[in-house]
């Protein structure tokens, strides 16, 4: 009886499973693969023929069909090269198959001698398989490193089309690779531009500080040359150390967009995705058929850094506003609907005008209001309610540009920081969130009670300032942030006095 070879495609990050047939029959050569494969898939036949000839087997000389099911399910990739591979030897009666062949899994791309190359999107592959309760699954060896982070299924590395064959018919079984425990020791922070390089600033650093402890948005806004791209690449060496679990998360999402090699199968480092304005939407927000990821969801519990924020296209800023209220992006296609984490930081860098000096308090600024304010209405009222921290960067002294004296280092900005998501992390757990910028309304009521007098000042923030909704719970969480730096479980007048002032909108 013919058998069929189990394989899995990924629409996003969940799996569908594939089932791979094979038959030959009576006719000129010719092979023929169904079930809407893209042109990788088409392409398979020539590799698969090649490395089948290349190993040692024969290629039928005649006509050959091979089914991909369900037929109406698109896939794409060269991950079908080994199931389809497999199939057609059993077909051709040369290689027999156990019964328990569907408790299994296989996905590779061949290469035309017959060896196994590596494929995109493994960890979540293998986590999905798992999840659907198949007992062993077979990666390219070279994918090994990512598919052992995985624990609960037995995952065999696969050299050669001849050595899978051993295997399944007997003759030399293979063993699964041990599981790799991942210990978070293995982190690693950026420290290329450390804080204590950057003079003066005092207030930038204490913004980014409490940015960094909470997860909150942040914008700099200042002349050129203030030092905002610096103070933003500092901000990569002060974020916390990954967690296991978000490491692994992240992970999955880089694992999709071929960002993972067998020597760094894993991201070790909390993503910092800087990017330039002239991405395309679907670069920053994903996209494509099948899905990608894109930069918001590579950013996923690390930061997304838009320099130059005026000069983005104004749609693509929009489409950011949905994302950074959800912590998630949907993506929607004709052939379905898929959703990638995006549960990031934005900071954001932008000079005051075209020229760069309104507000400056010695050089004059050359710009027309109306220029201005077409300028400043590039980036929309909403996107701007979306960001807790609103930071004037303005031109530093002379005198504390060449002050000699070293400001405060990376690490011990980064210790504090540390001790704050541990505080939020703890109170959060049963909530299933980690940080406070992550925190719904609900929540916002739980942990963020106010004294009488804070609570007054708020009251009067709001309305002197016209505050929204999101606004005053913004603010909320931020207060509960600078709170939680200061090692205080009560929230303090000072604290949201702080907050408030990170609101006011002061372009000069
Ligand atoms: N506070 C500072 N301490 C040390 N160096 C500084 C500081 N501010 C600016 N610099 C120097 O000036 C350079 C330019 O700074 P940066 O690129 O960050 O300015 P910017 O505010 O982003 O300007 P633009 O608005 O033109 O993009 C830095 O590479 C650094 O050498
Ligand atoms: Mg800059």
């Amino acid at each position: 009886m013919l058998q069929r070879i189990k394989s899995l495609t990924l629409f996003g990050l969940n799996a569908e499973e594939v089932e791979v047939e094979a038959d030959t029959h009576f006719g000129k050569a010719a092979c023929l693969i169904v079930g809407l494969g893209d042109t990788a898939v088409q392409e398979a036949k020539e590799r698969v023929r090649s490395a089948m000839k290349h190993s040692g087997f024969t290629f039928p000389n005649n006509r050959v069909a091979i089914n991909l099911a369900p037929a109406d399910l698109k896939k794409h990739g060269p991950r079908f090269d080994l199931p389809i591979a497999l199939g057609l030897l059993h077909a051709t009666g040369q290689m027999p198959l156990e019964e328990d062949n569907d408790q299994r899994i296989f996905v590779g791309e061949l290469g035309f001698t017959g060896e196994l190359r590596p494929i995109s999107g493994i960890l979540p592959t293998v986590s999905n398989a798992l999840e659907m309760g198949y007992k062993e699954i077979y990666v390219p060896i070279d994918n090994l490193p990512e598919a052992t982070l995985i624990s609960g299924i037995d995952v065999f590395g696969v050299k050669t089309l001849e050595q899978i064959h051993q295997h399944l018919i007997g003759i030399k079984k293979m063993t699964p690779a041990p599981h790799r425990k991942f210990e978070s020791q293995n982190f690693v922070t950026a420290d290329e531009s450390d804080m204590k390089h950057i003079k003066g600033q005092e207030q930038a650093k204490r913004a980014l500080e409490i940015a960094a402890a909470g997860g909150h948005n942040l914008l700099m806004c200042g002349p050129p040359g203030s030092g905002k791209t610096l103070l933003a690449k500092g901000f990569a060496t002060i974020l916390p150390a990954l967690t296991v679990e978000e490491a692994l998360d992240i992970t999955q999402i880089h694992s999709i967009a071929g960002l993972t090699t067998a020597k760094g199968p894993i991201s070790l480092r909390r993503p910092f995705r800087s990017v330039h304005h002239t991405a395309s939407g679907i670069a920053i927000v994903g996209g494509g058929n099948p899905p990608k990821p894109g930069e918001i969801s590579l950013s996923h519990r690390g930061v997304l850094f838009l320099d130059e924020l005026p000069e983005f296209p104004q749609k693509t800023l929009e489409v950011l506003r949905q994302p950074l209220e959800d912590g998630i992006v949907t993506i929607s296609r004709a052939s379905g609907t898929c959703t990638f984490p995006a549960q990031l930081m934005l900071i954001a860098a932008m000079n005051p005008c075209p020229c760069g000096f309104s507000g400056d308090k010695e050089k004059d600024c050359s710009c027309t209001p109306f220029n201005i304010d077409r300028y400043r209405n590039r980036i929309s009222g909403p996107l701007l309610d979306r960001i807790d921290l609103h930071l004037n960067v303005p031109r530093i002294s002379f005198e504390k540009l060449t002050d000699v004296r070293k400001a405060e280092s990376s690490k011990d900005i980064r210790d504090r920081v540390q001790k704050t998501r541990d505080v939020q992390r703890k109170r959060l757990a049963e909530d299933k969130i980690t940080t406070n910028a992550e925190m719904p309304s609900s929540l916002v009521k739980k942990y963020c009670p106010l004294p009488e007098d804070a609570q007054t000042l708020l009251k009067s923030a709001v309305q002197q300032m016209n505050l929204s909704g999101r606004a005053y719970y913004r603010i909320l969480k931020l207060s509960r942030t600078i709170a939680d730096l200061a090692q205080r479980e009560e929230i303090i007048l000072s604290d949201v006095a702080e907050a408030v002032q990170y609101r006011a909108r002061d372009l000069g």
